[in-house]
C-alpha cells in the first residue's frame, strides 16, 4: 500500500519509532504530521541508539525524504540541535533528505516559558506537559495569531516577532511569570531562519505527488491515541490530532489518499503513561518496578524527553479496542514482548465494570474511565528469553497465547512483535 500510517495505541511510548524504522526501509518519504519536540522516538542502530525528537526515524535511511509537516509544530532550536546531534553520529542531514512544510507553526521560547507559566498556575489539577510549549503553540494557531514557518523566511518576521513577544511578556506578567528578554530572541531566530530556508518545501503537493506515482509513505504519529486532543483522557491530553485521521490534514492530503491505507496500530505489551490523567490498570510498588526498569537500560519505562518515571500497568484491552476503531486499524504490532518474561501470571484487562454493570467497550470515550474497575482475565506467562525469537515458532505456547488474545481482543492481526531494541529483534508474523 503506498500510505502507511504509523499510530500509537496508548499514552505514547510504545516504541514508534524504532517500527517506523523498521517499516522505512523502502518507503520513499517517512512524515511527521502532528506535534513536535514533546515525542522522543528512540531507534537503536546496532550499538548507536537515536532519541529523535522532531526528526521523522526514517531519516536514518539513506531512500527516504523525511518530512515535518503542517500539522507540527517546531522548535528551530531543537531541530538545529536534533541536526547536528545526527551529523556527530555520522547523518548528514541536508535539503535532499530533509523537507519542511512551510505551514507548519513555530514554537518560541515564549510559547514554552507561557507552558511553564499555565503548568504551574494549574497547581494540583497540572496536566504533566513535558514543557515544550506545544499547547502555547497550537493555541496561538487555532487563535490565528500563530507564526509560520513561512513566516520565518519573510522580509518583516522579526516584527512579526517582536509582536509575539510582547504580548507573551503581557500574557506571562497576568501569570506572575517573569517577562522574556527580547533582543536576544530575535537574534536567534534571525539566524535560525538562515539555517532553516533551504528545507522548506511544499510537502502537501510533493506527498500528493508521491502517493499519485505509487511510491510509499509512511506517517509517523507521535504520542498516542488517548493524548489525542478530541478523543484523548481529555484534558489529560497533547494538543494535536494524534491518532490516523490526522494525518490527511496534518500532511495536506485528501481523503482518497487514504483509500487502502495500511493503518498500523503499535501496542506496548503492557501499559505506560506519562504525566496525569486517568489510568484504570495502573499498578505500583514492586510490580511497577519490575515492569519500569531501574532506568540502567535506556529502554526502561523513564521519558525520552523529560526523563520522567512512567506510570506502568497491565494491558487494557478495553483501550486497545477503542483504539482500533478510532484510528481503523488495520494491523497491530506489539512491542516490549521481552519486558513480559518470567511473569508466572499475566493480567489483561477485558472489560470496565460500575455499578453492577459490565462493559466491554466504553461509555463516553475515555476522559472518565476513573470511574470504572477493570476487570482482569489471567494468562499464564513464560520463563524462557524471547529476545532471539525471530519467527512465531520460536515462542513458546504462553507467549503465543498472549498474543493471540490480545489480537482477539482487538479484533485485528498481529503482524509483527518486537523482542527487543535492536532493529533486528522483531518476529514477523504471517
Ligand atoms: P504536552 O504535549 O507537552 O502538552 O503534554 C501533554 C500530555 O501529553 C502530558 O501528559 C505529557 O506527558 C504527554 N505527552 C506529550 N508527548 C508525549 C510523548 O511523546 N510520549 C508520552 N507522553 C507524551
Amino acid at each position: 500500500m503506498p500510505l502507511q500510517i504509523i499510530v500509537g495505541t496508548q499514552w505514547g511510548d510504545e516504541g514508534k519509532g524504532r517500527i517506523v524504522d523498521w517499516f522505512a526501509a523502502h518507503a520513499a518519504f517517512v512524515a511527521r504530521y502532528n506535534g513536535g519536540d514533546n515525542a522522543g522516538h528512540s531507534v537503536t542502530v546496532g550499538s548507536q541508539l537515536f532519541k529523535l525528537h522532531l526528526i521523522p526515524s526514517g531519516i536514518l535511511h539513506p531512500n527516504a525524504v523525511a518530512v515535518l509537516g503542517n500539522g507540527m509544530v517546531i522548535n528551530p532550536k531543537s531541530l538545529l540541535a536534533e541536526k547536528d546531534m545526527l551529523r556527530a553520529a555520522g547523518i548528514e542531514v541536508t535539503p535532499k533528505c530533509l523537507h519542511i512544510s512551510h505551514a507548519a507553526h513555530l514554537i518560541t521560547p515564549a510559547h514554552q516559558a507561557m507552558d511553564a507559566a499555565l503548568e504551574a498556575a494549574r497547581g494540583k489539577g497540572s496536566i504533566g506537559t513535558t514543557g515544550r510549549g506545544i499547547g502555547p503553540a497550537y493555541t496561538d494557531k487555532s487563535a490565528r495569531r500563530g507564526l509560520r514557518i513561512a513566516d520565518m523566511l519573510a522580509p518583516d518576521f522579526s516584527d512579526k516577532l517582536l509582536a509575539h513577544l510582547t504580548d507573551s511578556n503581557k500574557s506571562l506578567a497576568q501569570l506572575d511569570a517573569p517577562a522574556l528578554e527580547i533582543q536576544p530572541i530575535l537574534d536567534a531566530f534571525k539566524s535560525y531562519a538562515e539555517a532553516i530556508s533551504p528545507y522548506v518545501f511544499d510537502t502537501s503537493t510533493e506527498l500528493a505527488l508521491a502517493l499519485s506515482e505509487g511510491k510509499q509513505v509512511l506517517a509517523e504519529g507521535a504520542q498516542g491515541t488517548l493524548l489525542d486532543i478530541d478523543h484523548g483522557t481529555y484534558p489529560f491530553v497533547t494538543s494535536s490530532t494524534t491518532t490516523a485521521p490526522g494525518v490527511l490534514p496534518g500532511l495536506g492530503l485528501g481523503l482518497t489518499s487514504a483509500s487502502g491505507a495500511t493503518v498500523t496500530g503499535v501496542c506496548k505489551a503492557f501499559q505506560t503513561r506519562v504525566g496525569s490523567g486517568p489510568f484504570p490498570t495502573e499498578v505500583f510498588d514492586k510490580l511497577a518496578l519490575r515492569l519500569r526498569g531501574t532506568g540502567a537500560n535506556p529502554w526502561d519505562e523513564y521519558g525520552t524527553t523529560t526523563g520522567r518515571p512512567r506510570r506502568v500497568g497491565w494491558l487494557d484491552g478495553v483501550l486497545l479496542r477503542y483504539a482500533v476503531r478510532i484510528n481503523g486499524l488495520t494491523e497491530l504490532v506489539i512491542t516490549k514482548l521481552d519486558i513480559l518474561s518470567g511473569f508466572e501470571t499475566l493480567k489483561l484487562c477485558v472489560g470496565y465494570q460500575r455499578d453492577g454493570n459490565i462493559l466491554s467497550d466504553l461509555p463516553f470515550g475515555p476522559s472518565n474511565i476513573e470511574a470504572f474497575e477493570p476487570m482482569y482475565e489471567e494468562l499464564p506467562g513464560w520463563s524462557e528469553d524471547v529476545s532471539r525469537a525471530r519467527r512465531m515458532d520460536d515462542l513458546s505456547t504462553a507467549a503465543r497465547n498472549y498474543l493471540t488474545r490480545i489480537s482477539s481482543l482487538a479484533g485485528v492481526p498481529v503482524s509483527l512483535v518486537s523482542v527487543g531494541p535492536e532493529r533486528e529483534q522483531v518476529v514477523l508474523l504471517d
